[in-house]
């Protein structure tokens, strides 16, 4: 009974193991140390274009006659031992089928002896076609934009902004423009902070287009946009496959040498490859994927979030170490229900500039509207009071005064549904604000010291009164007065 029940418990394990095998989306390989297949995963069978029983029990050489105990890394392993890490191989499988595979060769070893080996195998045919088109299109847009000499000019190096295009009297505002103009002279990381459409491209262009670099390439990638394995591709580039076709491919980072990289959104780049970032930061050297060597090169790095960092660290979505690389000049853009100083400046340069575009004659804002400016959140910031003018100038029939029925549908809607949207505006807009906040850590610190000093003020400064009106006790009202240094 008991060892029937240890050999189902023991089918049911090894079910099991085969059904998790079976479901990886990477393939596995194992060979004893003969090189004959052991196991054999499903994946690792579509790749090859082979049925797992034509190659279990085989040998490696039996199944594959095209490799040499020189070509096939799994026989490799089994004699010297070693593992093999990150070798790319281009191949045309059974089907047919031209594949890319990246590998990782473990030797298994057992009392010290090479007993088999295993080769996992994560399939970036997808992944290899999807950065050849994304790549070619890049260098079609690059040879568009050089000019006689080869070199880029400010208007043609993919960027359309520098620091006098950037508009803001707020004084927090201005502190930052003034940080970015001090910036644009040294190679230092930058990383800028702010929600959306504060301004942070226009503020990394226009760093690039004011330092050394304007003559060279200036190259933005969002990393949110593209799933970890195409990022990793695209920016570290890839390199020919050990058997046949793949071409190499620079990635970004080389085709950026001697200029500015803009790496948006970077709290949603993978963890693994901020640590491959973190690399190129401290020796600036890249590798290709599939290559052993690295490469040199001069790229400066503007990084982006609309995330606070510290928000990111308790989220796990950013690596310490690597913010501190990327934030040797640190950015804020203030939001713009925050400058509100700064709402009618952008609004009269955008109504110059439409002005120009839809050949109007629009003079400024009705007094009404002016109101629902001053008080509306603009959760897209700059860009959303972009557009709403913009919008304004396709609505418009008569009159030179933007009115609030020239608003787009949306923010009628709002005010139409509710009179006192404005107000509870106000009070998103200060629950938005919290985002600013560090941490809810402190900004629980920041609500208990405040209870303090109210207890205190109106106890006279009596502790033990203080104490019982914020029913706690006298030793931990000492020790919280000490912890914020409060007399
Ligand atoms: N201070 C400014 N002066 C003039 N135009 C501005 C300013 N700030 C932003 N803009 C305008 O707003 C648009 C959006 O700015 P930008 O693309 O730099 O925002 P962003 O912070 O990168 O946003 P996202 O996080 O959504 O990528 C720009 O095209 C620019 O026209
Ligand atoms: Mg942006």
């Amino acid at each position: 009974m008991n060892s029937k029940w240890l050999e189902s418990n023991k089918m049911l394990e090894s079910e099991s193991l085969c059904k998790l095998l079976n479901n990886l989306t990477e393939g596995i390989h194992v060979v004893d140390n003969k090189g004959k297949t052991i196991l054999y995963n499903q994946k690792a069978s579509e790749i090859d274009g082979l049925k797992p029983k034509e190659v279990v029990g085989k040998n490696i050489f039996e199944v594959f006659p095209s490799l040499t105990l020189e070509t096939s890394t799994l026989m490799k392993t089994l004699k010297s031992g070693e593992k093999y890490l990150n070798h790319k191989q281009t191949f045309i499988n059974y089907r047919g089928k031209k594949i890319t595979t990246i590998n990782h060769t473990f030797p298994i070893i057992f009392k010290d002896r090479t007993k088999g080996a295993v080769e996992i195998s994560k399939d970036i045919t997808q992944t290899e076609e999807l950065v050849d088109d994304i790549t070619d299109l890049r260098n079609k847009l690059n040879d568009n934009s050089k000019d006689k000499n080869n070199k880029k000019t400010v208007a043609e190096n993919n960027t359309s902004f520098e620091f006098s295009d950037i508009i803001g009297q707020n004084s927090k505002f201005n502190s930052s423009v003034s940080d970015a103009m001090k910036s644009a002279q040294s190679d230092s990381s930058v990383l800028i902070y702010g929600e959306t459409g504060t301004g942070k491209e226009l503020f990394a262009q226009s760093i690039h287009n004011a330092s050394n670099r304007k003559n060279n390439e200036f190259i933005a990638q969002n990393c949110a946009a593209l799933p970890k394995d195409l990022l990793e591709s695209l920016l570290f580039g890839t390199e020919k496959g050990s058997f046949t076709g793949a071409k190499s491919k620079p990635g970004l980072f080389e085709m950026a040498d001697g200029g500015t990289i803009l790496l948006d959104e970077i709290n949603s780049m993978d963890l693994s490859l901020q640590a491959k970032l973190l690399r190129v930061l401290q020796d600036g050297r890249i590798r290709r994927i599939g290559a052993q060597k690295e490469k040199q090169v001069d790229v400066r790095i503007i990084t982006t979030m609309n995330m606070h960092p510290d928000k990111a660290f308790e989220k796990d979505l950013l690596r310490e170490d690597l913010y501190y690389r990327l934030s040797v000049v640190y950015i804020y853009l203030p939001p713009l229900r925050k400058r509100t100083d700064d709402i009618f400046l952008l609004t009269n340069h955008f109504i110059k500039q439409y002005n120009k575009e839809f050949d109007k004659n629009i003079s400024d804002l009705s007094n009404k509207l002016k109101d629902v400016f001053k008080k509306y959140p603009w959760p897209g910031n700059v860009r959303e009071l972009k557009h709403v003018i913009e919008s304004a100038y396709n609505i418009k029939q008569l009159g030179d005064e933007i009115e609030i029925d020239d608003l787009p549908g949306y923010i009628r809607e709002r005010l139409g549904q509710n009179r006192n949207i404005l107000n509870n505006w106000t009070t998103e807009e200060k629950i938005k604000d919290n985002e600013d906040l560090p941490s809810l850590e402190s900004y629980l610190e920041e609500i208990e010291m405040k209870l303090i000093k109210n207890a205190l003020e109106k106890t006279d400064h009596n502790i033990s009164a203080a104490a019982r009106e914020l029913d706690i006790s006298r030793q931990s009202l000492q020790y919280k007065l000490k912890k914020y240094e409060l007399k």
